[in-house]
């Protein structure tokens, strides 16, 4: 039977862990080659060693940190080299250190912009010249219920996802004429690896993260990686050629 993505090409930043290893998991489970990224080898070649021998798909791992242009470009180029093509990039990799406005020091809003707004911006340019080249493609943007005004310990974040969410915009429209997409998914709230981390550190443990889930977030629990990648599938496959430009909300009623 065919699959929802299959002979498709796909980067995934971030890609060795948290969310982004969900989905490149499932892109792969569809039928993708999947371009792990990221800068942990160990993790990375862990995601990789499950695609090609429990899955049965292909997959490379490609170190990187996207924080420089000349990175993002190497990523893009040495995934193509290696596949001969892109069909879709998910702008997953992302930070989310704590910090009020008044607590942020330049080099915090820094670090955050450019990981979360430069990686993804440069990310993007690459792949469209790429994807310029074979007759489109699709990209995908990991947001969250920040972008609009965000929670006020998150204040740099909370610019950095703004900004992704114009970048969204801007691809979605200037770009449709050639068939390069972008849409934008609103993740809600995960118990990932970085997730549980920061919390660890404030002395709250997974278990409790997802206690205080049951009232805060309107579904009554948290979110889970395959919960984002069923909706970044769909918006990397065939189903969704007329969707651009778009938000898709999946966080269980949070942040509306
Ligand atoms: N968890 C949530 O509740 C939540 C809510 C809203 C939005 N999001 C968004 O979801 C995305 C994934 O977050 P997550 O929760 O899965 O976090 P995570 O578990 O910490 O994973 C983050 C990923 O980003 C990669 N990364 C970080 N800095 C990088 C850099 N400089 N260069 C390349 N890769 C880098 C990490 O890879 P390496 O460690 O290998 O570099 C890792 O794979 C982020 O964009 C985040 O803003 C998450």
């Amino acid at each position: 039977m065919r699959k929802r993505l299959d002979g498709k090409v796909i980067v995934v930043t971030g890609g060795t862990r948290g969310i982004g290893k969900g989905i490149a998991l499932m892109c792969a489970a569809e039928g993708a080659k999947v371009i792990v990224s990221g800068r942990n080898e160990r993790e990375g070649s862990q995601v990789v060693s499950r695609i090609v021998d429990d899955i049965g798909s292909e997959a490379l791992f490609v170190r990187k940190d996207i924080g420089t242009e000349a990175a993002c470009r190497e990523l893009i180029e040495e995934s193509v080299a290696h596949f001969g093509r892109i069909d879709g990039l998910v702008n997953n990799a992302g930070i989310f250190p704590r910090g009020t406005m008044l607590e942020t020091t330049e080099e915090l809003f820094d670090s955050i912009f450019d990981v979360n707004v430069k990686g993804a911006f440069f990310c993007s340019k690459y792949a469209i010249l790429a994807m310029l080249r074979t007759g489109g493609g699709s990209i995908v943007q990991i947001g969250s219920t920040n972008a609009h005004k965000g929670a006020k310990e998150l204040a740099a974040y909370s610019c950095s996802k703004g900004a992704l969410l114009t970048l969204n915009r801007h691809i979605g429209v200037h770009y449709a004429k050639e068939g390069i997409r972008s849409n934008w998914v609103t993740v809600g709230w995960v118990a990932s690896d970085g997730e549980i981390e920061l919390h660890e550190k404030m002395g709250i443990h997974e278990e409790q993260l997802h206690e205080m889930a049951k009232t805060r977030v309107p579904s009554g629990r948290m979110q889970t990686p395959e919960d984002m990648a069923y909706g970044v599938v769909f918006l990397l496959s065939d189903e969704s050629s007329q969707v651009t430009g778009t938000e898709l909300s999946i966080a269980g009623g949070l942040g509306i």
